[in-house]
């Protein structure tokens, strides 16, 4: 991968043609290695945050030795670019095809499921194994979680015994559970409290698990959206697991994906088109930015022209991306510099996870060369850069109160 000091001297050398992922590998390292040392148990990276090769080794070389994969295609991935790792296919359904798969071709031994029914398709598939570590995801509060991923998956609390019963007894190897507290969450007391439901579900089951799988949700920094600090999400998960009704031996799992990865990124994009407020760019909402265009995510912007800086007076944007179909709109606001026009470009930072991993080549565009810059991400939950992003003023706001005309009340006399 081709390494450039800063995404200004990539604009200067190249003016690239086509969107660029920026990435800073030595993040994706300070955070994998602050989770080996900091969370009490095993981190699986959840490869569909960001499933680009190059996160894959450098989150192998630092030391992660363990995959939640979600498809074939993901297992094929870790297999090719991380050989030694152990992976769990973590996706509550999946077809025959894919378990069996999994299991004969490529050594999966654990499997998440949230019904008898994917059970009972777990157990056929592979031939009736007597080796499988079976999870039990269930269902829990995501209210804590910018992005809930509630009501797809989890059994209830309802109906959990009966699962877990049942998953016990289908295994002689380790019978666990999972849930997931929501993406980007925001409230470490959530891990605690899903952990105290678990717990009263295996209570209820008369089971003791061998595995508690934290999921992920584990945050990284937006703008005006600033997480506590991740250790007290470590020290609550810690708070969690000794409450909970387990054995000495219950293994500790996580399966962070953002946390792992969004600072790692940041996308440049190339501006084609100013109309008054809103700028057209060669990246969007079919591209790699999805969450920005259909989950109105805020993500940091800057401009970035060859020929030196912009005004320094900001104001509020909306972009369009390339495509034909206007839900490509992604309304920020992104604040940058009013005097932006054609041929600038704009890095977007925090990018790195469900950036490049929701690309799609929808009306031939999509395509996203990748390089490698050594300057810091926007923020950062590990020191890199400010844990905060700040959130301009809304001077347009101010201008327009100032400038707006006296009532003229006449003065009696
Ligand atoms: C089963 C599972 N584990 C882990 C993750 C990663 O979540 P996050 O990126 O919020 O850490 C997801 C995300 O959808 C998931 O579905």
């Amino acid at each position: 991968m081709h390494t450039f000091h800063t995404p200004l001297d990539l604009v200067r050398e190249r003016s690239p043609e086509r969107p660029v992922a920026l990435v800073r590998q030595g993040a994706v390292d300070l955070a994998a290695r602050w989770f080996r040392k900091t969370f009490s148990g095993e981190v699986l990276y959840a490869v569909k945050a960001n499933p680009s090769p190059w996160v894959i080794h450098a989150l192998a070389d630092a030391g992660i030795g363990a995959f939640d994969v979600a498809s074939i295609p993901e297992i094929e991935l870790v297999a090719e670019h991380a050989p030694d790792a152990r992976m769990a296919f973590m996706h509550p359904v999946k077809s025959r095809d894919a378990i069996a798969r999994a299991y004969f071709d490529h050594g999966v031994r654990t499997f998440a499921l949230d019904t008898h029914e994917e059970l009972t398709k777990i157990l056929d598939a592979t031939g009736g194994a007597a080796d499988l570590n079976l999870i039990v995801r269930l269902a829990v509060e995501t209210s804590g979680a910018a992005y809930s991923l509630a009501g797809k998956f989890g059994v209830s609390a309802l109906d959990a015994p009966s699962l877990l019963l049942a998953a016990r007894r289908a295994t002689q190897d380790l019978m666990g559970v999972s849930f997931h507290v929501g993406s980007q969450c925001m409230r470490p007391s959530a891990y605690q409290a899903a952990m105290a439901q678990a717990s009263r579900s295996l209570v209820r089951a008369g089971v003791f698990a061998d595995v508690v799988d934290v999921g992920g949700g584990f945050p990284s920094v937006y703008p005006g959206m600033v997480p506590p600090d991740l250790a007290e999400y470590t020290a609550a998960i810690d708070r969690g697991f000794a409450e909970m009704m387990v054995h000495e031996t219950t293994e500790l799992w996580c399966e962070p994906g953002r946390a792992l990865v969004a600072e790692a990124s940041s996308l440049l994009t190339r501006v084609d088109l100013r109309k008054g407020d809103a700028l057209y760019l060669n990246d969007g909402a079919y591209g790699s930015l999805f969450d920005a265009a259909h989950s109105k995510w805020p993500f940091p912007a800057k401009m970035i022209r060859a020929a030196g800086d912009g005004s320094s007076v900001l104001k509020p944007f909306s972009f369009y991306g390339p495509t034909c179909d206007a839900i490509d709109h992604m309304p920020g606001p992104y604040w940058l510099p009013e005097d932006i026009c054609e041929g600038d470009f704009v890095e977007i930072g925090m990018l790195g996870a469900y950036g490049v991993a929701m690309n799609t080549r929808f009306n031939g565009y999509g395509a996203v060369d990748t390089v490698a810059v050594e300057d810091a991400p926007m923020a950062s939950m590990y020191g890199l850069a400010p844990r905060s992003i700040p959130t301009p003023r809304n001077d347009n706001e101010t201008v327009i109160k100032l400038s707006r005309p006296r009532s003229k009340k006449r003065r009696r006399r």
